[in-house]
């Protein structure tokens, strides 16, 4: 069973997050004022493309935009292990 909290290492700090079931990893790093842009929220612009160091995420809706195997579109996706993230 996947847990609901989770440890996020962004670019260096450590944040927990509460992955809650309907909001996806971009609202869940802004909910704790972490600095991340965006644009479409759907997966389409590339604006959110983060790199993923280490950890899992599950897409909730399918990417569209251009991303390498490294990366993830957080708008799109939930955090479902602990994440090593790096945010330009
Ligand atoms: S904000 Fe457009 S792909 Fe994430």
């Amino acid at each position: 069973m996947n847990k609901d909290r989770y440890q996020v290492l962004v670019s260096g700090k450590e944040i927990a997050i509460k992955q809650e079931p309907d909001k996806t990893l971009l609202e869940n790093l802004e909910d704790n004022k972490v600095e991340i842009h965006s644009h479409c929220r759907e997966g389409f612009c590339g604006t959110c493309r983060t790199r993923l160091i280490s950890g899992e995420v599950d897409y909730i809706i399918d990417p569209l935009a251009y991303i390498d195997d490294d990366e993830i579109l957080p708008c799109c996706c939930k955090a479902v292990s602990d994440i090593t993230i790096e945010i330009n």
